[in-house]
């Protein structure tokens, strides 16, 4: 069944999703980027799901821990109490002596569940199934840790979660389950123009919204998606030129490194 007449009424505010947490300014998908998201007005923040050997679900990009820990290896080989032993802070440091901060160094990889244990229903949550056919149950997972912090909603406007994916198998699979859940389907390449109407209408049977990537879209793509009904909030939109660009567009929200930048963006439009 389709949810998209749901969450979020398409006049409501542009939504500022804080990607992978401020994660321009603090070492992604920590709990400080989380939080440093927050303070600066996001209004979700954006997490991108792996599990473990042992069935947990974290918070992480990639499906190794190499590039944002201090450890080596694939996460579905590794147990969560070893992925809790790795610096998640310090890589940070040494790609952005810039920004480097004392207090990244020794942070840890956050489980799902501590992430709703911290900000509980006071923001809302922007989940990624990352490489949902390497973890068979992920979805299931999910939707348990969604209800047990009464984060599902009984409507899709109520939900303090939307899931997206690249793979629409693991939002059919969601939809499935429970179809008041908002869900949105990420495309890294579009169909444009007339074609677009085809996949459009099928995305829209299960999905609330788009998720593009902002260099291959178009205004009239834009156009296109909002008159299916459909949310789009392409990602990763990062400067203020783009930004701009965006909301030229006509999008519904974006997914950025820089809330606070976009913040300000936003109110000068
Ligand atoms: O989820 C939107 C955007 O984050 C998709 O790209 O690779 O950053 O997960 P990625
Ligand atoms: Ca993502």
């Amino acid at each position: 069944a389709a949810s998209q007449s749901s969450f979020p009424a398409p006049e409501q505010k542009i939504v500022n999703v804080a990607h992978r947490g401020a994660s321009g300014h603090a070492p992604e998908h920590t709990m400080l980027a989380y939080e440093l998201g927050l303070k600066m007005k996001a209004d979700y923040i954006e997490i991108d799901l792996q599990m473990t050997k042992d069935g947990t679900l974290i918070a992480m990009h990639d499906t190794t821990v190499n590039r944002t820990t201090n450890g080596k290896g694939a996460v579905k080989d590794l147990t969560i109490e070893e992925i809790k032993s790795l610096d998640a802070g310090s890589w940070f440091n040494t790609r952005n002596p810039g920004k480097a901060k004392e207090e990244y160094v020794g942070l840890e990889v956050p489980t799902l569940e501590e992430i709703f244990q911290r900000f509980g229903r006071s923001t809302n949550y922007y989940i990624e199934t990352k490489s949902p056919a390497l973890y068979p149950g992920m979805e299931e997972t999910l939707l348990e840790l969604m209800d047990a912090y009464k984060l599902t909603g009984v409507n899709g406007r109520s939900s303090n979660v939307i899931i997206q994916s690249f793979h629409p198998d693991s939002l059919l699979i969601i939809n499935e389950m429970n179809p008041n859940i908002p869900l949105v389907q990420l495309i890294s390449t579009p169909l444009l123009g007339e074609a677009a109407e085809a996949q459009l209408n099928s995305i829209k049977q299960y999905a609330i919204g788009v998720g593009p990537n902002l260099n291959r879209i178009n205004q009239d793509y834009v156009e296109r998606v909002r008159n299916n009904g459909l949310h789009i909030h392409p990602y990763t939109v990062n400067t203020e030129e783009n930004m701009r660009k965006a909301l030229d567009l006509g999008v519904t929200g974006i997914f950025t490194d820089y809330p606070d930048l976009f913040d300000q963006v936003i109110k000068d439009f």
